[in-house]
Parts: structure tokens; sequence; C-alpha cells
């Protein structure tokens, strides 16, 4: 039960962080989103996918502890940039999250070390997303070391964290799931995901060292990262059409969040833009949150809490759940879309259509979830 608890800790961070927003600092509140929401799921869920990815025996309840760990550093450090005088909180908050991600890399390499043949390459990309991320929280340490760089680390910590943590996590993982959803699988997953990890990872590096210190390596790394995301897109597009253009389902969600990755990435690239003022009002980040996390996560809810849920064969319980958590997903991918792209250019109510989206399925999954396990009493009764 503890990934659904991670499910819903996530979905309700993100809608209150949402409505919140308009109050609360910008920071706190994309942090309440990103480290309290996003990190201890993509935790959870990569402590569900890795022993997948390396045939081995599924996670032991105690690995549980290492999204609680990550979780506690999140709280820190929306704490600290909400409340001045919790300021040291922001260190010790990167400390906790640090030796989770830290956990959780051991963790990976021991099972990777210890599995026959050689592991999915989706398992590349989670590390290196691991890497992403310790890299992000060693910035914020180094900013208290070195506090003259600290806009340059906390550049650094933005891109690491976005385009690698949570953007290799992602991708890699949507490249997976759209052929699982469709039932269709694409035999050129695998090449693909290993062919594309350096442009990828590469992409992010430079983004990140080139915002922080020298913009036209930011650019550069923008066109790389571009490569993988083209080749997805285009092979989903000649593989999945009719599941992505559906009007139920996970799959038109799982389209949008990739669109709304893109989409950030392209008005990332428009702040580089010397200072014409054309595009001042573009918010990458807030594209980041509502075009992109908001139909990832609810997409990828739709298609896995049903396993999650009741793990092993799989019957018509797990279809009839999936079915009722996918309903109208083409609808709500279309207003996920119109949301980040209003919030990205400086729309506040862009915010308010994810946040009311998101209650949306956050009702539908609720009403669906009590039908489940009540019609599974009746059965047995
Ligand atoms: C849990 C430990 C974390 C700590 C202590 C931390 C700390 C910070 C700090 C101090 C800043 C600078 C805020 C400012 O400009 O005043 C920052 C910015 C940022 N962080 Fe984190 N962070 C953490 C985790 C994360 C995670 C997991 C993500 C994403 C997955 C993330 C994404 C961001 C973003 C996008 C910004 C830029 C915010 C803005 O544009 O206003 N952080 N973080």
């Amino acid at each position: 039960m503890a990934l659904p608890a991670l499910v819903l800790l996530a979905v309700v961070a993100f809608a209150a962080a949402l409505l919140w927003a308009p109050h609360a600092g910008r920071a706190a509140a994309l942090h309440l989103i990103l480290a309290v929401g996003a990190m201890p799921l993509i935790f959870g869920a990569m402590s569900h996918f890795i022993p997948v990815l390396t045939r081995t025996r599924t996670a032991a309840a105690g690995l549980l502890g290492i999204p609680v760990l990550a979780l506690a550093g999140g709280a820190l450090a929306v704490g600290a940039l909400s409340l001045p005088e919790l300021f040291w909180g922001r260190y010790a908050g990167a400390l906790l999250a640090l030796a989770a991600a830290g956990a959780l890399l051991v963790w990976s390499r021991r099972r990777r070390a210890g599995m026959v043949g050689r592991p999915h390459p989706c398992l590349a990309w989670y590390e290196a997303a691991l890497a992403c991320l310790a890299l992000a929280l060693l910035a914020i340490l180094a900013s208290a070391v070195w506090p003259q760089q600290t806009i340059a680390f906390y550049r650094l910590h933005l891109h690491l964290n976005t385009l690698g943590f949570v953007g290799l996590t992602a991708v890699s993982t949507l490249a997976v799931l759209l052929p699982t959803v469709a039932g269709r699988p694409d035999p050129q997953v695998g090449p693909r995901l290993r062919r594309d990890l350096p442009w990828a990872l590469a992409g992010t590096l430079l983004v990140a060292v080139g915002s922080a210190w020298f913009g036209p390596l930011a650019w550069i790394g923008g066109v790389l990262w571009a490569v993988p995301l083209l080749r997805l897109g285009a092979s989903w597009l000649r593989l999945y059409r009719a599941e992505i253009l559906a009007l139920h389902g996970a799959a038109p969600l799982l389209a949008a969040a990739l669109a709304g990755l893109a989409l950030s990435m392209i008005l990332g690239a428009m702040n580089f833009i010397p200072a014409t003022g054309a595009f001042r009002a573009t918010q990458p980040a807030l594209v980041f949150v509502s075009g992109f996390m908001l139909p990832l996560v609810s997409g990828a809810a739709s298609q896995l809490l049903p396993v999650w849920l009741r793990p092993g064969v799989q019957r018509s319980w797990h279809s009839g759940l999936r079915d009722s958590l996918g309903r109208y997903g083409g609808v709500r991918a279309a207003l996920f879309c119109l949301g980040g792209v209003a919030a990205g250019t400086g729309h506040e109510w862009g915010l308010l259509l994810g946040a009311a989206t998101l209650i949306w399925f956050l009702l539908q999954a609720g009403v669906a979830l009590l039908q489940a396990f009540v019609f599974q009493k009746r059965n047995q009764s």
C-alpha cells in the first residue's frame, strides 16, 4: 500500500501547492510539488521498477525508509523556503534528501551487480537521474561554502533537478509505459533508450553548467536534449497515434506530459535570448509543473494504481479499475496542456485550471477505488 499512499500524497501536495501558489513564495510552492510530492513518489516508483529491470526479487518493506527520508528532506526544504527563521532547513533538507538518493543509488548498483545477464536500459536512466539529484543537492550545500556563487549554484540545482532527476526518470519511464498502456510493445524501446541516454545526460549537464556560468553551453545542451525527445515523440506518433488522440485512457495524458516537457524546455531556452524583453513573461518552471508533472503523475497513476494496489496476476478487476481511472483522460490531457501553456506565458488562471483538473482526477479516482473495493466485497460475500 506504500506506493498508492505516495501517489495520494503527491496529488494532494500538487493541488495544495497550485492553490497556495498565488499567496506563497514561488520557491516554497514549487518545492511542495517537486520535493514533497514528486521526489518521494519517484523514489517509491524506482524501488518498485528496479527489481523488474534487474529481474531480481521485489524490494523489502524496509526500503520504504528511503522515500520517507526524502519526504522529510522535502518538508524541511518547504519550511526553510517559506519561513526565514528556518533558513538552516535548506541545508538539513538537502542532507536528508542526499542520504536518501545515495542509499537508493547504492541499492540499485547492488541489484545490478547481483543479477544474471544485462539489465533493461531504463536502469541506466534511473541511476543517471539519481546522480543528477545528488549533484543538485550538493550544489545547495556548496552554496553555504561559497556564498558568492549562490546564484550559479541555485541555477545548477534547478536544472539538474528538473531536466536531470525528474526529466531522465520521466522520459525513460514514459518510453516503457506508453507501449504497455497501448497493449502493443515497441521492440525499439530498449535500443532507443540505450542510444539516447548520452544525449539526454550530456544535454542536462550542459544546460545546468551553461545556465550557471556560460549561457551558450545551455543552448547546446538544449539541442542535445531535443534529440531523444523528438525521436520518442516521432515513434509515438507513428505507432500509437490512435491511443494518444483517444477520449479515454492514460495514453493522451502521457503524450501531453511529453509535450509539456518539450514546451518547458523551449520556454527555458527563450529565457536565454539576450534581453529583448519579448519573452520576459515566460515561466518554464510553471509549464514544467502544470503542463508536464500533472499529466505525467495522473496518467501514470491511472495505469499503475491497479497493479500497485493488487500486485500479482492481472484480472478483470485490474482492467475495470484502469478503465474507470482513465475515463475522460483525453479531456484532462487537453485541459492540462491549456493550463500549462497559460501558466507558462504568465497567466495565473493556468495554475488554477491545472489544480481544478487534478481535483477532478482525484475525485474520479476516489469513486473508482470505492467502487472497485465495494464490488470486490460484494463478490466475496
Ligand atoms: C529536498 C531538498 C531540497 C532543498 C533543500 C532545496 C533547496 C533549494 C533552494 C535553497 C533553492 C533556491 C530558492 C531561491 O531562489 O531562493 C531551490 C530552488 C529550486 N529547486 Fe530546490 N531544493 C530541494 C529539492 C528540490 C527538488 C527535489 C527539486 C525538483 C525535483 C527542486 C527544484 C528546484 C527548482 C525548480 C528551483 C527554482 C525555484 C524558482 O525558480 O523559484 N528542488 N531549491
